[in-house]
């Protein structure tokens, strides 16, 4: 596994391989790697010729400064998993290398950024997408690996990648659980011991959720999670939306029901985590 921090090595890298004919499948991540990642990894050795990861903590992608420094960074640890998980290729950048300039783009999302994290996160999707196209334009994969985990990330990822028209396959890969059905993210290393024996009620609410969704409307379910949720002192839920799984918009009733996607953010503590799972009516 060769690892590279600057981009002209990279570059470099992937003219040979595509001097080779090989395929490139690529998965962008910012590192405290987990068995999520690692499930996108797999994806991309099971499809790809070689596999390409990054581990950028990127500046632009979030609100506060807080969040930034606090969250989790462990290289030597995120280098051995991704060996022994027989990734090829692993670019991690210093923010100077990825941004030797200020990058103040704006996108349009086609609304798709109006809701959910969008909402609560302004410009958190901008900061997506300008490190996300910057990787694109280096790597040039034939195939990019996103965890259904982000769910508005995805599909923001799949308008970015038509609208820019990119020639690269977005692959959507299912949400990876610890065996209490949390989600697993880089944040619940921040739990305290008390916060994450909470923290599966998140999941829970949701796979409650799908089973009530026989005989409950959307804006019904709406309220019962909040509220089942909102219950548990360590739990303050930011928002819970049913929502059409492409365009995002949230759903009220069940005669506009087609594919939805019941999304959450929540806070346990100063820990902000999301999930989401898919739902019929
Ligand atoms: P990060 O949070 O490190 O996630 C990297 C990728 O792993 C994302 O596609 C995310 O959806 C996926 N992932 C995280 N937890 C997962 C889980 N439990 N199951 C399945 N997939 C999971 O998402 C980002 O980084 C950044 O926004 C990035 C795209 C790298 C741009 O900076």
């Amino acid at each position: 596994m060769e690892v590279l921090h600057a981009k002209e090595r990279m570059q470099e890298k992937i003219l040979r391989y595509n001097e080779k004919n090989m395929t490139i499948g690529f998965v962008p991540t910012m590192g405290a790697l987990h068995e999520g990642h690692l499930s996108l990894v797999e994806c991309s050795r099971r499809r790809d010729d070689v596999t390409v990861v990054s581990i950028f903590v990127n500046p632009a992608q979030f609100n506060q400064r807080d969040d930034y420094e606090k969250y989790p960074r462990d290289l030597k640890s995120d280098l051995n998993h991704l060996e022994q998980a027989g990734v090829d290729v692993v670019f991690t950048p210093t923010e100077q290398e990825m941004y030797p300039e200020p990058d103040n783009r704006e996108f349009d999302f086609g609304g798709l950024d109006k809701v959910m994290e969008g909402k609560h996160r302004p410009g958190h999707f901008d900061g997506v997408a300008r490190i996300v196209t910057r990787l694109f334009d280096l790597v040039m994969p034939h195939r990019a690996y996103f965890g259904e985990k982000d769910y508005q990330q995805l599909a923001i990822i799949r308008h970015l990648t038509r609208q820019m028209r990119y020639n690269i396959d977005i692959v959507g890969c299912p949400i990876i659980r610890e065996s209490d059905g949390l989600a697993k993210s880089s944040r619940n290393a921040r739990l305290t011991h008390e916060q994450r024996k909470e923290a599966p009620e998140i999941s829970q609410a949701l796979f409650e959720a799908i089973e009530h969704s026989g005989r409950c409307s959307p804006d019904e379910i709406r309220e019962q999670v909040i509220s089942r949720l909102n219950k548990n002192p360590q739990i303050d839920v930011e928002y819970f939306e049913i929502v059409d799984d492409k365009t995002l918009k949230p759903i009220r009733r069940k005669e506009e029901a087609k594919e939805n996607r019941a999304c959450i953010a929540a806070w346990v503590g100063s820990v902000r985590l999301i999930d989401n799972v898919k739902i019929s009516f």
